[in-house]
């Protein structure tokens, strides 16, 4: 059966180029009614115009979708709670958030100025909280929601120059690992994606060559199933993109129990490092309750 978004309000944010624009154009020609939030700057974030937003608005109608701009920065308290203000006066709901907007400032850690760092922390994690909190209390009341966090393998990995943009993004993972327990009961489910796309973003360091195998669409592909009614998953961290599709995934290893009441000395640790990083047979967790009660019994069954 195919996936259908008919009824359905999603807003996207940083919706005015790349992915976000993406996201929008599909979400609006499969049926949703769409709000296209983008402040209109610069790859760095600076300057502001509504034509961006204008645009993918102007796309989705000329095909004969139905979208709505806005222009406000997901940086505030106001601007996220002004972004859901906008599908609730002119949808009446909203049913799927994408946090997608995001920007760059790139440099080592050494020479970044601090603003830099709060700043990126300000877009990609605060961003995406404030338009989380603007519409969550709505979500659950209507047993129903999908959101999904922009996440990067920058923050999952660790990237060169990218200290405030890898600590933003892999903050997000705890957002969402922290909300997956609040939502999914009441079936508002919370994912993260770790896009590869080549955009305005990326260009600098990607080749044109590869434009066409690294369109966002692949991307937009992974996003529409997160958020379709039928998907079940949550807390989930995805990477996509040319078509690759990958779970990521936090696990713990078995780990090795000092026995005794002693507290082990450093150079016990460093003998046995290679048992405490020993990842055969390392599991996930649901939550951090699950882990404790992990370590309770294994603590347990070594006495
Ligand atoms: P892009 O620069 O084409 O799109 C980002 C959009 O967000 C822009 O239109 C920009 O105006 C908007 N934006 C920036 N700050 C905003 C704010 N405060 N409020 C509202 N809108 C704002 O870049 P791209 O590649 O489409 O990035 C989308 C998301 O994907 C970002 O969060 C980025 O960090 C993430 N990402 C992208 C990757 C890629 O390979 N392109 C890799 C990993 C993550």
């Amino acid at each position: 059966m195919s996936i259908s978004f008919d009824g359905r309000v999603a807003v996207v944010t940083g919706a005015g180029s790349g992915l976000g624009r993406s996201h929008a154009k599909y979400f609006a020609a499969n049926g949703a009614k769409v709000v296209v939030n983008d402040l209109g700057g610069s790859v760095a974030g600076t300057g502001g115009s509504s034509k961006a937003a204008d645009e993918v608005v102007k796309e989705i109608t000329d095909a004969g979708g139905v979208a709505v701009a806005n222009y406000d920065s997901v940086a505030s308290e106001e601007g996220g709670a002004n972004i859901i203000k906008t599908a609730v006066d002119n949808f009446g709901k909203v049913d799927i958030l994408i946090n997608n907007a995001g920007n760059v400032r790139d440099k080592s850690f050494a020479k970044m100025d601090l603003k830099d760092f709060t700043s990126l922390m300000d877009v990609h994690l605060m961003g995406a909280v404030y338009c989380t909190k603007a519409c969550w209390p709505m979500m659950l009341e209507n047993r129903y929601g999908r959101i999904v966090h922009t996440t990067s393998a920058a923050g999952l990995f660790g990237t060169h120059g990218h200290t405030n943009y890898s600590s933003a993004k892999i903050s997000l993972v705890g957002f969402m690992n922290a909300l997956k327990q609040e939502g999914t009961s009441k079936n508002v489910l919370v994912n993260c994606v770790a896009p590869m796309a080549l955009t305005r973003m990326t260009e600098e360091v990607m080749s044109p060559k590869l434009a066409p195998k690294m369109k966002p669409e692949y991307v937009t592909a992974l996003m529409a199933w997160l958020c379709s009614e039928e998907s079940t998953l949550a807390g989930e961290i995805i990477e996509a993109g040319m078509g690759y599709y990958s779970k990521v995934q936090i696990v713990e290893a078995p780990g090795y129990i000092f026995k005794g009441e002693e507290v082990p000395a450093p150079e016990q640790i460093r003998d046995s490092w290679d048992k405490i990083s020993d990842m055969t047979g390392a599991l996930p967790y649901p939550g951090a309750d699950d882990v404790i009660r992990a370590v309770f019994g294994k603590l347990k069954a070594s006495a």
